[in-house]
């Protein structure tokens, strides 16, 4: 499957910090995502992780140093900054964004990011004292005005064994970042805003209990995700789920059926597409008790009324926008999903066989049957839920090119 990093070139620019280790893994991460890394190393950096580690996890030459007569035949920095499609800088010592935001260029990683245009990712990493003084802050918001994006630092156990803001933002933070870099950058799906829905809203019975699903947010993430790394404004309006915030992904949490149809509407006045993968609730508690019901009585009658539909709804108030939903069976997979294409108006639907092996609430995998209003039918094998979540939004993309009109 493509991903938005793979063949890519990439920057990594390691300074002097305690958190050089974690760059290894982040080198080797992005080269297994298909990207051609390219390490520059300051001195410093060198004395917490060799550049042997960066070369065997990379597969290319690491630069040391600007004036090495064997590097600059290897790795002109000039070139390198050229063929950047983003630079990281990873992690950034308080010295370093200095001398970034200066625009020094007296070693190897300072030079090539002065000598490129490609988009910059700083991720600071140092004491907590030091992160918060205004020297420090100074140039961490000449950057950002410069248009660097800062990723991090976190709040956490620092090296020097106290605790404050001046973590390193984990390497699953600074991929995502970097991911939305990129398809800001190259996407095919820029210029679009797309509203996915995610995991399962909860009607409260009382202040304590709710009527809830199995829904785990997993297919709704991947769809945000994937629109974000295509360049889309990916606006993700979430049940609750134990998943973190996708970086570069505008994530609004609400918790009922209503709270979602609210946000949905809000968010689709703007936008291209609606994908919804939530399981919304069908039937809400009419009258949740006001406090928490006592347990005692042998039985607890509870009386149901139906919920908006979010599709329908959104569709009568943005005629324009390209609607998807998901359709979650056990039986007649097909011919049920068709039927709710049909009752919703929909332009496309994933039918979603939630009984089979590998597949629906909870896994990391999915398979789907996509149907579009033309009655073509695309099975699809089971497959990760961002690649599956990819293939869609191919369908989505094909859907805004072609100059789509609602009938
Ligand atoms: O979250 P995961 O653990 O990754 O699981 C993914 C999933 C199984 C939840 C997902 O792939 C899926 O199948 N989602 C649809 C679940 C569902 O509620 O299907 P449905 O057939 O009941 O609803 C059909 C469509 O109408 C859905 O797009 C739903 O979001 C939408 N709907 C439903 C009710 C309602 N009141 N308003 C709606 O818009």
């Amino acid at each position: 499957m493509p991903t938005v990093l793979h063949g890519k070139h990439i920057v990594l620019g390691v300074t002097g910090s305690i958190a050089a280790f974690k760059a290894a893994d982040l080198a080797s991460k992005l080269t297994q995502h298909g990207a051609a890394v390219d390490v520059v190393l300051t001195p410093d950096a060198a004395r917490f992780v060799t550049p042997l580690t960066f070369q065997a996890l990379t597969h290319r030459p690491v630069t040391t140093d600007l004036f090495d007569p064997r590097a600059a035949i290897a790795m002109d920095h000039v070139a390198l900054a050229q063929r950047a499609d983003v630079i990281v800088v990873c992690p950034a010592t308080a010295h370093t964004l200095a001398r970034l935001a200066l625009g020094l260029a007296d070693d190897a990683l300072a030079a090539t990011v002065l000598a490129s245009r490609a988009p910059l990712v700083v991720v600071p990493a140092m004491d907590a004292q030091m992160f918060d003084h205004p020297a420090v802050q100074e140039h961490v918001a000449r950057l950002h005005a410069r248009g660097a994006r800062i990723v991090g630092p976190m709040e956490g156990r620092l090296a020097s064994g106290l605790v404050g803001r001046g973590r390193m933002a984990e390497v699953p933070e600074v991929l995502g970042h970097l991911r939305a870099v990129l398809g800001a950058a190259t996407g095919d799906l820029r210029g679009t805003t797309i509203v996915v829905t995610a995991g399962g809203t909860r009607e409260p019975l009382d202040p304590v209990r709710v009527l809830t699903n199995r829904s785990s947010g997993k297919m709704g993430y991947a769809v945000a995700e994937a629109a974000r790394d295509r360049g889309a404004r990916a606006i993700l309006i979430t049940a609750p789920t134990a998943l973190p915030d996708p970086p570069g992904v505008d994530v609004r949490r609400v918790e009922t059926a209503l709270e979602m149809r609210e946000a949905v509407l809000a968010a689709c006045r703007d936008a291209d597409a609606l994908v919804m993968t939530a399981a919304v609730a069908d039937y809400r508690p009419a009258a949740p008790a006001p406090q928490k019901v006592k347990k005692g009585a042998p039985t607890w009658t509870v009386e149901l009324v139906e919920t908006p539909d979010i599709l329908t709804e959104a569709g009568a108030a943005a005629p324009a926008l390209v609607r998807v939903g998901f359709a979650a069976e056990t039986t007649d997979l097909v011919a049920a999903a068709r039927a709710k294409l049909v009752r919703k108006g929909l332009d496309l639907i994933a039918a979603n066989d939630v009984s089979a092996a590998g597949s629906g609430f909870g896994a990391d995998t999915n398979r789907l049957v996509l149907i579009d209003r033309e009655g073509r039918v695309e099975d699809l094998p089971v497959l990760p839920k961002f690649d599956a979540a990819w293939i869609l939004l191919d369908r989505v993309r094909a859907l805004l090119a072609s100059g789509w009109t609602r009938p």
